[in-house]
């Protein structure tokens, strides 16, 4: 064998020692420019192919072939190999078993949405079946169908984000309470009717310990023959046993509500504080009569609750911007 031919063999067996020691594709392709692109010492030899001698040169020029096909074939074996390992586990990374294994994370619901859960559940045992209503209202269903006009001093219970893509007759908003889905539910339904609403809404106010600029609401709504203001307190009371306990205290005081007569609010004793969860009353006369019914006939009560305010008794959490802070310290606790 000519000292030529010896050393293309060498070539090709320090290039397929090379090859084989390479783990990334980015070093497969400096590789392959090395020993087998148009640079490549094979690639020379193939040029100079006229300098060697007459009786040399065929075989010269096959081997130079024949190694050539065979490192390019070698390249895609390796990328292969190379794409494989990308699927598969790294063969040359050790796994030592004994090591502790690398804990997952779970998810988990947001209180929030706890809390939601379980006021629908409690709810539901109580007669009420849930549906949504829209989170961008119009100021007729939000406000005027409530009894609330554009002159009345209790809009201002109700700091308002007007939506821009507006009807300057009834102008869209971010619902402030979920009430407006009794008008809504009313204007579709007949009675007897027992609904729960839950859902966002949202107030352009300065936020502080107990108040958020959205926060979540679940209305319920009872219309039927003969529904008085003991089924409200009845209900208002078995709910907050169902929520909070046997030792739960509830305390009812007068308040005022355009779309209830009359109107009373819910605190709620627990953990040793009171805390306001909602707002409640006997469905205003003329709310009944505006929906088709006879308001002698047909009575109902209403009642708005804060699911924020829920959670925090629940939970005994002062402040109510931790739900909305995105703190894994925070969350991780539920
Ligand atoms: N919508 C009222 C609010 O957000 C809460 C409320 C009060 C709802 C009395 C009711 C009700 O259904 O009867 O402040």
């Amino acid at each position: 064998m000519s000292s030529m031919q010896e050393q293309l063999k060498n070539l090709k067996d320090e290039a397929i020692i090379a090859l084989n020691e390479i783990n990334n594709k980015d070093s497969v392709m400096q590789w392959r420019s090395k020993y087998i692109g148009r640079t490549s010492k094979l690639a020379s030899v193939l040029k100079n192919l006229k300098d060697i001698p007459q009786e040399q040169r065929k075989d010269v020029g096959q081997l130079v072939n024949a190694i050539k096909k065979d490192l390019e074939s070698a390249y895609l074996q390796r990328i292969d190999d190379l794409n494989n390992l990308d699927i598969d586990t790294h063969p040359s990374v050790e796994i030592d078993i004994s090591l502790p294994g690398m804990p997952s994370r779970n998810g988990g619901l947001h209180p929030i949405t706890t809390a939601l859960n379980k006021t629908l559940d409690v709810l539901s045992k109580l007669g009420f079946s849930s549906i949504e209503g829209p989170e961008a209202e119009t100021s007729k269903y939000n406000f005027d169908s409530l009894r609330i006009p554009d002159d009345h001093p209790a809009r201002d219970m109700w700091d308002t984000f007007w939506l821009n893509a507006s009807d300057a007759d009834d102008p869209l908003l971010l619902r402030t309470h979920t009430s407006p889905m009794q008008i809504r539910f009313l204007e579709e339904n007949d009675p007897p009717i027992r609904i729960a609403v839950p859902g966002k809404c949202y107030r352009y106010e300065a936020t502080d310990a107990t108040h958020e600029w959205m926060m979540h609401q679940v209305e319920i709504l009872a219309i039927d023959k003969n529904i008085s203001i003991s089924n409200l307190k009845g209900t208002l009371q078995s709910f907050a046993y169902e929520m909070f306990g046997l030792d739960a205290k509830i305390m009812l005081r007068n308040s005022y509500f355009p779309f209830v007569e009359p109107g009373v609010e819910m605190a709620v004793f627990f953990r040793g504080q009171w805390l306001e969860v909602m707002g409640a009353g006997m469905v205003h006369p003329d709310i009944i009569k505006a929906a088709g019914y006879d308001p002698s006939v047909y009575t109902g009560f209403a009642a708005g609750m804060g699911i924020e305010r829920i959670a925090m008794l629940l939970w005994d959490i002062e402040d109510i911007r931790y739900f909305y802070q995105n703190d894994l310290r925070f969350l991780n606790k539920f």
